[in-house]
């Protein structure tokens, strides 16, 4: 088959990948239309939203993006059949959460969103279509999808026809993302790499001549469909195993008066080591990373490989292991009673510069605070009211909760701070005025290691800091 440019995209999925990817390809590519297609309504109509500030998704420099190419060629809308016919690529960016009920429940990816989607695009989607998995899917997905297509397209009509479902082909090509929260923009513009996986290299090459428009052709790699699908389990699986790594080696520091930072530094500059990704802190949060470690889990016991399956399951374990150590820590240096405490959580969000919640370490942490009684203010620069609200629903007192507009609101009168998520704001706060607010002693526990702890202790608190 000769190669011919992409001219019009279709994406299912209007979320964290689908919103940011399809906004960069469009502002690259001004001569291709991108489509992107959700079922949620709300959302589209955020995307859609003329206030730039209520977009779905807070991600530095994707609203200057959606400025220049919203309503040119760019559109976010529900139109899920029109989209389809006209596209020549369909990406499915669909959410791929952990199961929660069945076979392989608390482990295995569940599929059913990719499933639906698949079987959106057999019934609208037109001739010759390349079908790009961008959502992270378990080894062998593809072959489902496949499956899912082909099955479709071989049905005969009520009305006998089976003429217009033969005219329908397909290549199926895994096209995974690394972008992470808060840098979006900035790693879709600069990839480390591009993975394109798949058997028709015609498909591939289409693919990588989008990309080529903004990325220099020797970071495009291109593998079989498996190596793809696996590769991002994989990449996903090696950072959570160097958080994991260092945030055991923080309980060690803590117990040796060692000091982590300096032990990150002394490993870190070791170039086989690198020094990336080795911030301790209260365990790594996230859509992601425990939902991909899991799939890769189940994925290696399913293959009867049940070292190898122990092995990453171990990650999960340091990671739920060091969420609980926090905890306790907190209740053992307050006496050992969190009872009427009023404790300010600094950080809701599960990271830095992005308003995404999902497995925050906060959350989790805040529950087990609750359980012992303490009274909790919330302050997070980016994350909404309701959005904290809504994780505490069913176990607990609403008076327990409070949600600040400051972070001095939320010191006022509290026994300790608790800093969560690494803002940057949190480094410049006014403590002197923070200290004033609270009651005495005056705690401040950091998990991100953020904060100046002389400085701090020269104002007069008592200072916990992870990892020293
Ligand atoms: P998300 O939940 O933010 O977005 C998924 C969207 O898909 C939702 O808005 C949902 O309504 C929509 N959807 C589901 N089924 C649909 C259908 N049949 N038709 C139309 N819309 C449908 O999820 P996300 O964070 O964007 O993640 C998507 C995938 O990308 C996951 O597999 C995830 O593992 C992977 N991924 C995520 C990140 C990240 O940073 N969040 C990075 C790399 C890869
Ligand atoms: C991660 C990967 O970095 C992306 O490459 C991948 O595409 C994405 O998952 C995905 O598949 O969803 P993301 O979860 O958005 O991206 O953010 P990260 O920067 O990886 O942070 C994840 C968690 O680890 C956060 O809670 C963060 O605070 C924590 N972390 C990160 C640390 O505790 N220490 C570090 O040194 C780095």
């Amino acid at each position: 088959m000769v190669e011919t440019s992409i001219q019009n995209i279709c994406c299912i999925g209007a979320g964290y990948v689908g919103g940011p990817t399809m906004s960069v390809i469009a502002y690259n590519c001004p001569e291709i239309l991108v489509n992107v297609v959700d079922i949620n309504k709300h959302r589209i109509q955020a995307w859609n939203s003329s206030d730039l500030s209520k977009l779905p998704i807070y991600e530095p420099g994707l609203d200057q993006i959606i400025k220049k190419c919203r309503g040119k060629n760019l559109f976010f809308s529900s139109k899920v059949e029109e989209s389809i016919a006209n596209a020549d690529i369909v990406f499915i960016s669909v959410n791929t959460p952990t199961k929660q009920k069945g076979v392989g429940a608390g482990y295995a990816s569940d599929l059913k969103w990719v499933e639906s989607s698949a079987r959106e695009i057999a019934k609208f989607s037109k001739n010759h279509t390349i079908v790009v998995e961008k959502s992270t899917l378990p080894v062998k997905t593809a072959e489902t999808i496949k499956n899912i297509l082909y099955s479709a397209t071989n049905v005969i009509d009520e009305s006998g026809n089976k003429d217009e479902a033969e005219k329908k082909t397909y290549s199926i090509i895994s096209n995974p993302e690394f972008l992470a929260e808060g840098s979006a923009i900035n790693d879709l513009q600069n990839p480390d790499r591009v993975l394109i996986g798949g058997e028709d290299q015609n498909a591939i090459k289409r693919i990588s001549k989008i990309y080529e428009k903004w990325v220099d052709a020797k970071k495009i790699i291109t593998t079989n469909l498996w190596s793809s699908e696996l590769s991002k389990l994989v990449a996903n699986a090696f950072l959570a195993q160097r958080i994991s790594s260092i945030n055991s080696i923080s309980a060690l520091c803590e117990s040796t008066g060692a000091d982590i930072k300096e032990v990150a530094k002394s490993i870190g500059t070791d170039t086989r080591i690198g020094i990336k990704f080795l911030d301790a802190g209260p365990g790594f949060g996230g859509s992601c990373f425990k939902k991909d470690i899991l799939n890769l889990v189940y994925l290696s016991k399913y293959y009867g490989l049940n070292e190898v399956s122990d092995y990453w399951e171990q990650v999960v374990k340091i990671n739920i292991w060091q969420q609980k150590r926090i905890s306790k820590l907190i209740i053992k240096n307050l006496f050992g009673t969190l009872a009427g405490k009023r404790i300010a959580i600094f950080g809701f969000s599960f990271k830095a510069n992005t308003n995404d919640t999902r497995e925050s370490p906060s959350i989790s942490i805040s529950k087990d605070l609750l359980q012992e009684g303490a009274k909790l203010a919330f302050f997070d620069p980016q994350v909404e009211e309701g959005k904290i609200l809504d994780e505490f629903l069913d176990n607990i007192n609403k008076d327990d909760i409070e949600i600040a507009s400051s972070a001095i609101e939320a010191s006022k009168g509290a026994d300790a701070v608790l800093i969560l998520t690494e803002w940057k704001d949190f480094e410049n706060l006014e403590w002197e005025s923070i200290f004033f607010n609270m009651r005495k002693p005056a705690w401040i526990f950091d998990t991100r290691v953020i904060l100046n702890k002389a400085n701090l202790i020269n104002i007069g608190f008592n200072v916990w800091s992870l990892g020293s």
